[in-house]
Order: structure tokens, then sequence, then C-alpha cells
């Protein structure tokens, strides 16, 4: 019997992304942010550089990365406009990506502008290299949450995979993170197979010992290089058979109106909570409710759709609140119903992970 077999859980959601023709036939001028096949937008990501100052091979390539003008980038200024006019619109959460945005000098003032925005939830996605110093800081600006990337507990395959930086340093990040009350603490590990997928079981050990949510995120076709294939895709599925193998584990009930992409599961013993992200083997399109602001200004509607608007044209030719909220809408209008990663004629998008923002 293979493992999977035998999992009493499945996967929650797989939800397929909506089919046919939208629902909806003309873009609302007021209201919530929705589009065309009526999922309410209510997660804003930021990307606030793209620069970064490791090379994780699934998402940068070791030398030579192209980084933005300086006088591309938004300003603080204009990004916490942007927030303030997508919180009128009902955004109600917002996380803070890159690259890796600590290396953005100033960071905690941008937090300190965001927080008096009123986000219910204002978090930040990290590598974790130079959180420890600025934790309690961030913290004390107004930052609820970080997520914690770490795609090996070992050394010398932390350094293989992210080329740069060191397992120690981001592992201390996590108890900084923590003692400054930046909880509960999620932990982000690619898997890609042959690499590190024989860690599955040495991270759910990881999340029982310490109380942190591991989340263990498909390889996407997101990197740089192009390198990605599908046979490097470990399954969702297969992740959460061999650790109910070792540890039973159930599903958790989505709390209501909570379309975060993570699967949530708990060990059945107490011990804790893991997470699967499986963007690639059961898309969750179909409850997406996350746009995307990149460095540059351009407001995009999926991580997979070369579709942007940009921002940073109105902003610095005096545009209104009313003409970026009509930019805000019109990306989220022209949402595609899915990724399709699946499809036969499936394009990477243009811009890698970096660029963008997870
Ligand atoms: N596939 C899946 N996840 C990725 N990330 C970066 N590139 C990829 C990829 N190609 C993740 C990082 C981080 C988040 C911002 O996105 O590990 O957790
Ligand atoms: Fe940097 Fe994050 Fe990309 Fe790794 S995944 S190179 S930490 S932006």
């Amino acid at each position: 019997m293979n493992a999977s077999s035998e999992v009493p859980v499945v996967l929650r959601r797989g939800v397929r992304p909506p089919s046919g023709a939208p629902a909806q036939a003309s873009m609302p001028l007021e209201g919530p942010l929705v589009d065309g096949y009526g999922r309410v937008h209510t997660d804003l990501r930021v990307s606030v550089t793209d620069r970064c100052n490791l090379r994780c091979v699934y998402c940068l390539p070791e030398e030579g990365v192209p980084f933005l003008p300086r006088a591309e980038i938004l300003s603080f200024e204009e990004i916490a406009r942007v927030a303030g006019v997508a919180r009128s619109l009902g955004v109600r959460s917002l996380r803070l990506t890159g690259g890796e945005p600590l290396v953005r000098r100033g960071l905690v003032e941008l937090v300190r502008q965001l927080s008096t925005v009123g986000f219910d939830d204002l978090s930040l996605t990290t590598n974790g290299t130079v959180l420890a110093p600025v934790a309690a800081e961030l913290a004390r600006a107004g930052l609820h949450r970080v997520n914690i990337s770490c795609d090996s507990l070992r050394p010398d395959r932390f350094a293989q995979i992210r080329r740069r930086g060191q397992l120690a340093t981001v592992l201390v990040a996590m108890d900084a993170a923590e003692a400054a009350g930046l909880a509960p603490l999620k932990v982000n590990v690619v898997l890609i197979s042959g690499v590190n997928d024989d860690e599955v079981l040495d991270f759910a050990a990881f999340a029982r010992r310490y109380g942190r949510t591991v989340r263990f995120i498909e390889f996407m076709p997101l990197d740089a290089e192009g390198g990605w294939r599908r046979d490097q895709v470990v399954p969702s599925e297969d992740v959460l058979a061999r650790i109910n193998a070792s540890w039973p584990i159930e599903a958790v009930k989505p709390s209501e109106g909570d379309p975060a992409p993570a699967d949530r599961y708990r060990f059945c013993d107490g011990g804790g909570e893991i997470g699967v992200v499986a963007s690639v083997t059961r898309p969750f399109c179909g409850t997406c409710n996350r746009l995307r602001l990149t460095a540059d200004g351009a407001v995009r509607n999926c991580l997979f759709s070369d579709d942007e608007v940009s921002v940073r044209t109105l902003l610095r030719s005096g545009g209104s609140d009313e003409d970026i909220a009509l930019a805000l809408r019109r990306s989220v209008w022209g949402k595609l119903p899915g990724h399709g990663i699946n499809d036969p004629g499936f394009l990477r998008p243009s811009r890698s992970m970096s660029m963008i923002g997870g």
C-alpha cells in the first residue's frame, strides 16, 4: 500500500477555478473589490523591493540579477497612499514582501505608517537573515506577525538551497520574532523533490517542538532561471500522508471568510499545527482573495498573470484617490478564473517571485 492511501485526511480545498463566462457583466464602481467571478478581494501583498540578500535556487539566479532602478521604486508615502485606498475598498489584511523586505532601508517607518491605516492583519514575509535586530522595533511600530522562510534544518543544505546566509541566523530570528510578540510564527518551506523532501518529518517534529506552524509550499514555476520541472514538485497530499503516518493529523476547518491558501492541519495529540500550500496540484484559485502591488507600482491580480495596471504613473502625475481606486478595481476585475499552471499552453510569468512578492 502506498503511503497516501492511508491518509484519513484529504486536502480541504482543491477549489477549481470558476469556469465559463464571468458571472457579472460590468465592473461595479462601488462596494468591495470584486472580480468578474464574484471573488471579493480583501488581501493586499505589497512588495517593497525586488532586491534580496539571498539567491534561493527556486527564486533567483546565483549571479547577474538585474535590479530595478531606485527612481522606479515606490516611496513609503506612495505605498501608504495605495494601502489607504485599498483599505477604503474593503482590503483588511496587508502583507509586506520583497525580494527581501528588510533589505529596504527604514522599513520600520513604513510599518508605522501602515499601522495607522487600520488593517486587521499587518504581516511580513522574510527570509529571516536580518530580522533579529529589528524584530522588537517592528512589533512596536505595529507589525502583527511574520512568516519566515527556511527550507532546510541542515546547515549545509540550507546553504546549498539559499546559496547565501546561514541557518543559525534564521533560527535566532525565529526566537527574536516570538520574543517580540510577532506570533504565531509561520515557517515557509518550499519543497523540491530530491533536494529537501527527505526533511518533511524533521520539519513536522520542529513544528511540534516549538509550536510553530510549518507550511510546506509546492515549488511553483516562478524561478528566475526557468528551471522548474513538474517532477520536482512534491505533492502536498504525499507530504500529509508521510506526516500522518508518524503523527496523526486532522484538517482544521477554515474560519469563516478565511480563504488563506494554506490548508491547515492539527496534530491529533494536540502537538500543534502544520499547513500545506498546494498551488500546483490543488490550485485554490476559486477562493483567491489576493491582489499585489509590485515594488515599482504595478497592481497585479495574480502571481501568474502578466496583466498589470500601473499606479505609479497616477501617483506621480497628480492622480486622485478615486483614480487609484479605479486602477485597483480594474486590475481585480480583469482577473482570470485560474492560473492555468496545469494547462498545456501555460506560459511562465515574465517576472520571478522576487519581482512580484510571495
Ligand atoms: N515556488 C514556491 N514558493 C516560492 N517562494 C519563492 N519562490 C518560490 C517558488 N518558485 C516562496 C519563498 C517565500 C515566499 C515569499 O515565496 O520561499 O516563502
Ligand atoms: Fe530572496 Fe525570498 Fe527569493 Fe530567497 S525566495 S532569493 S529569500 S526573495
